[in-house]
């Protein structure tokens, strides 16, 4: 039997919980650990300690969250888990495609090298080729490089040269994309797990509002899992090399268009609004069982 941990920072997560459970209804379970705790020894033997378990130990990590931290906490976590990778232990989702998933300027080169159709988006530390990227776009989201939740966006018109300099002396460089229009301020959460889309929602803005996290207002809606969404989803999954994901598009004029893929989605929205349960088939995929 394989041994596995679950890496999560609050035991009580919802996701954290159906996948152990998931687990436990295919016969294997895991340890959950916190690793901000973890204690990496390089020397004659190598070990990562956590608690009474070394990690190294393990035949399958999956990653549920990596725990917030300064950023030299965040960079050694990292690096521990694509070290452990690297020897051999499969994690899930693989370090690498976390960090880029984190990252929204690495995300929409994944997706453009890919192929996988994503709003035109300028990235750069110039006033003024910031202040020009506006002028051109018209309306242009400004989103945190690494942001999450909805937190931290600024929508930018023709004329905020002041709000640019301010956003650019704090953050050092900006994500700037154009505005989609969509039918209603909406986007579409898909739940890819390996190569297939397990459920997806509507999450529509609250009233006067244009961003639609869940953690933000918005209310999630059924979405049927047009053939559209199914490609696109599993393609940007594949892009960013993740093996399950949160992929948000948004309906442009011109297709789907994909925002955001996220590394370590939370289960709970599309469980609540669906009723389908993603802890299993994750599960699966950490066991390499077929969940068809
Ligand atoms: N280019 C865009 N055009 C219109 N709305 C957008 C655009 N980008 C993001 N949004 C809105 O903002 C929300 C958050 O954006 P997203 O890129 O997913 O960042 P986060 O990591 O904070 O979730 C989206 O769910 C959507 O409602
Ligand atoms: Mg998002």
């Amino acid at each position: 039997m394989k041994s596995l941990g679950i890496v999560v920072s609050n035991p009580d997560d919802w996701t954290a919980r159906a996948i152990s459970m998931g687990l436990a209804e295919l016969g294997a379970s895991a340890v959950m650990m916190d690793i901000s705790e973890l204690a990496v020894e390089i020397g004659f033997d190598l070990s990562f300690r956590k608690g009474g378990v070394d990690l190294f130990d393990l035949d399958t990590l999956i990653i549920r969250d990596m725990g917030r931290g300064a950023p030299q906490d965040v960079a050694f976590r990292f690096e521990a888990l694509r070290s452990l990778a690297d020897l051999g232990v499969t994690v899930i989702n693989p370090p690498d495609a976390i960090v880029r998933a984190a990252n929204k300027f690495a995300t929409s080169m994944a997706l453009r090298r890919a192929g996988v159709p994503t709003p035109r988006t300028v990235v750069t530390s110039s006033y003024d080729e910031a202040l020009k990227t506006v002028e051109r776009m018209g309306r242009a989201v400004c989103k945190p490089l690494f942001g999450y939740k909805g937190k931290d966006i600024a929508l930018l018109r023709p004329g905020d040269a002041d709000l640019i300099k301010d956003l650019l002396i704090r953050r050092g460089a900006l994500y700037l994309q154009e505005f989609i229009e969509t039918p209603e301020k909406r986007d579409i959460r898909a739940f890819v797990v390996g190569e297939e889309v397990a459920g997806a929602i509507y999450r529509v803005a609250p009233p006067g509002e244009w961003i639609s996290n869940l953690a933000r207002g918005g209310r999630a809606e059924r979405c049927e899992i047009s053939d559209e969404i199914e490609r696109i989803a599993v393609d940007a999954n594949r892009a960013v090399g993740t093996m399950y994901s949160g992929v948000d598009m948004l309906e442009s004029e011109d297709g789907m268009m994909v925002i955001e893929v996220n590394g370590t989605p939370s289960g709970k929205g599309i469980y609540s609004a669906l009723g389908v349960n993603v802890g299993r088939t994750i599960a699966g995929l950490a066991l390499g069982v077929p969940m068809r």
